[in-house]
């Protein structure tokens, strides 16, 4: 499987270049939709692109991955820039990951499946009016051989939220790439 593959991970990230990647095009897109400030919590966030285009945003920002070479470089590129985030390496398949996380205004999850048992974990990590937003394949993409059908994001993955309404799903393809992106919100 290619979540959850830690040797797989590092390998990529020590492969990748000293530079920065965009930010993903559709949480740029969908800040209009988001806590205005606040805590961010970025799950399985590799080498920091959302997160630092988070914090150069203004917001607090706490960052989880398994990959100590994403970590590495993540705290990096956040040096460079002169922003502060919380970068922290766990793995997010173990329950213990999740103890004292603290509570954010919104949680992002982008291009990661996060196993359905962890979803309602999630919900109390969220404050009152505070979004979960979550992102990734929902098709296995032909073009990307390492991807399988266990790693896509499936509707059912989030029936398991209880506290949250959701406000908002998208499916969207960029060329032959299938995605869905969700915004679930915690209702006062
Ligand atoms: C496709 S990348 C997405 C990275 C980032 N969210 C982004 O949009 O650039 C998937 C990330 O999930 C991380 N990952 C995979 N399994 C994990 C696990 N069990 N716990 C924590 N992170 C994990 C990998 O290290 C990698 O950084």
């Amino acid at each position: 499987m290619y979540m959850g593959n830690l040797s797989y991970w590092n390998h990529k990230f020590e492969a990748r270049s000293q530079k920065l990647m965009q930010p993903e095009d559709r949480l740029v897109n969908d800040m209009p939709s988001l806590p205005k400030s606040g805590s961010v919590l970025d799950l399985a966030c590799g080498d920091g692109r959302n997160a630092i285009f988070l914090a150069a945003h203004g917001y607090k920002v706490t960052a989880v991955d398994f990959s100590n070479i994403a970590i590495e470089r993540l705290n990096q590129f956040a040096s460079q820039k002169r922003l502060h985030i919380s970068a922290l390496q766990k793995d997010l398949c173990i329950e213990e990951s999740y103890y004292d996380l603290g509570e954010f205004d919104l949680i992002i999850i982008n291009h990661y499946r996060l196993e359905n048992r962890f979803y309602p974990v999630l919900e109390q990590h969220l404050k009152e009016n505070g979004v979960l937003w979550v992102n990734g394949f929902c098709e296995v993409p032909k073009d990307h051989p390492d991807m399988k059908q266990e790693d896509m994001i499936a509707p059912a993955d989030l029936n398991e939220l209880r506290q949250l309404t959701c406000e908002s799903t998208t499916n969207y393809a960029v060329g032959t790439r299938k995605f869905i992106r969700y915004i679930w919100r915690k209702l006062a």
